[in-house]
């Protein structure tokens, strides 16, 4: 694991292995570290850069020697891009592209030094930092057993600041930082680990790795238990598969007199479709399908960390979705936890199945907002293509909250309707609700099936059917399982009021 350290002194004249200097495009500067180690190396850096060697373009990095000019044995410059079009998201992504670099170039260990400009805090900077650098630099290679030791990892990062009382806040964002980056990891871990590997038990078993450390409570419920309390339609989904189901529900917080706030997250292992089986091109995807479990997972243990002054609950049910002699049909009718009916059209619409008696239990707990996360739809890929997660919700302050917490951590996020109108595609004749409606409006129909069952409390669907995984990689989001929904959640309840 990566150490971060914070450290008084200052960059020019700190001896280390690499030294990391960012820059804007000419002619905007930071004024600070980057002109004093100018002014130490005899203005090099100002020549690279007026020569146009180096011209601070956003993700730019150029690694150059120091020849004993400077303490340091190397600098690694790289670019912010213009100074006017500058974000934390900006800022995340050439963290994380510096961390590549430096990764790829076998240095283990390297400093750089925080200080404020753009209007940003020390401590909101040093968060992005080291989000930008652990997220960017995350590989998965837990079941790689040839060339181990080609396995480049970065050791060690000194953060240096000259201001005495810069620290505590850089500490602080360091410390935020670590925290939220390693929730997103271990989501991505277990988004990226196989069927055959992350079962619902597994997912049980963390849940309860993660209460034990915390001193949460932790509920798992098997099957038996599941079909005494009335969970007819997680049951239905479950009862094909021989791999042993979990309905789980972890508190943090609880009975400390703070509000509750559910957390639902879709745990289906493996999505093969059941009965009504999904072409097998690009089926192996489908273990992605627990992605929202994982991010919830992820979320209750970095709440714990952070502290969070609410009382949340995870609810996790967790299954496989598979064809047997056992597995629900088409046309069979289910009772729900709710005690509404669904005529079963398509065994291939199981999250939402399962997604309505996890709502309908959450109720129990009279939260003030209810969020879950599924990769519930294709349609929502298709609507708004694989990098934006749907978001529905029946209550505008908490769309609205949401929405500030999508901008905030560059998780994008995009409203999508619940009119009523959607509601008559899901009618059925001889039930209350069919589980499918028409493939014109996939996305919605699917968060109005959801709605059905979140009661009159405020509520956010957060459909990330395209982001949980993603094909070609982004500034700081490597390919394969991205932990989607961890930060945009971890936020929103920081920014909780
Ligand atoms: N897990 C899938 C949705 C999905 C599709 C996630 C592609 C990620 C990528 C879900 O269970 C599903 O199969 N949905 C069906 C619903 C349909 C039968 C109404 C779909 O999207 O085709
Ligand atoms: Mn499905
Ligand atoms: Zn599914």
């Amino acid at each position: 694991m990566m150490e971060i350290r914070v450290e008084l002194g200052k960059a020019e004249r700190y001896p280390c292995e690499l030294l990391l200097l960012f820059s804007f495009e000419l002619p905007a500067r930071i004024e600070g570290v980057w002109e004093r180690t100018d002014l130490e190396w005899k203005g090099f850096l100002s020549g690279l850069m007026s020569q146009g060697d180096f011209k601070g373009e956003l993700f730019e990095c150029r690694l150059v020697h120091t020849q004993g000019a400077l303490p340091a044995k190397r600098v690694l410059l790289t670019g912010l891009g213009k100074r006017e079009e500058f974000d934390l998201e900006k800022w995340r992504g050439a963290s994380s592209k510096a961390g590549q670099f430096i990764k790829n170039s076998g240095v283990k260990r390297f400093a750089f030094a925080v200080e404020k400009f753009n209007r940003l805090t020390v401590e909101e900077l040093s968060e992005s930092f080291v989000t930008g650098l652990l997220l960017g630099t995350y590989q998965f290679n837990e079941f790689k057993t040839l060339d181990r030791d080609k396995i480049k990892e970065i050791e060690e990062v000194v953060v240096l600041t000259e201001f005495p009382e810069d620290m505590k806040p850089i500490q602080d964002g360091v410390q935020k930082g670590r925290i939220i980056s390693e929730a997103v990891c271990m989501a991505r871990d277990l988004v990226n680990g196989p069927g055959n590997q992350v079962t619902p038990t597994v997912l049980a078993v963390k849940a309860e790795e993660i209460a034990k450390r915390h001193n949460m409570e932790v509920q798992v419920f098997n099957l038996g238990q599941a079909e005494s309390m009335g969970m007819g339609a997680f049951v239905a989904v479950a009862k094909g598969s021989q791999e042993p189901a979990k309905f789980i529900v972890m508190e943090h917080n609880k009975n400390k007199g703070f509000e509750a706030i559910a957390l639902v997250g879709k745990g289906i292992t493996f999505d093969s479709g059941g009965i009504s089986i999904k072409p097998s091109e690009n089926m192996d995807r489908m273990k992605d399908d627990m992605s929202g479990a994982a991010a919830v997972l992820a979320v209750m243990d970095a709440a714990a960390r952070l502290q969070l002054p609410l009382h949340l609950v995870g609810i996790i049910p967790a299954t496989e979705n598979l064809p047997s002699g056992k597995a629900y049909k088409p046309g069979d009718v289910l009772k729900t936890l709710s005690g509404q009916t669904v005529e079963v059209i398509s065994t291939d619409a199981e999250g939402r199945l399962i997604l309505s008696d996890a709502l309908t239990y959450s109720l129990r707990y009279k939260p003030k907002a209810i969020i879950d996360l599924a990769t519930l739809t294709g349609a929502c890929v298709v609507a708004l293509g694989d990098y934006v997660t749907g978001l529905f919700g029946n209550d505008e302050s908490l769309v609205k909250k949401t929405e500030d917490a999508s901008a905030k951590t560059g998780e994008k996020a995009w409203r999508l309707p619940l009119w009523d109108e959607y509601f008559d595609y899901i009618k059925s004749d001889v039930a209350d609700f069919k589980n499918v409606g028409t493939r014109a409006g996939g996305a919605i129909i699917g968060a109005i099936f959801l709605s059905k069952f979140a009661g009159k409390i405020p509520w956010i669907h957060l459909d990330i059917a395209g982001p949980a995984h993603i094909e070609k990689e982004k500034p700081y989001i490597p390919r394969g399982g991205t932990g989607v929904g961890v930060r945009l959640l971890l936020q929103l309840l920081r920014d909780w009021k």
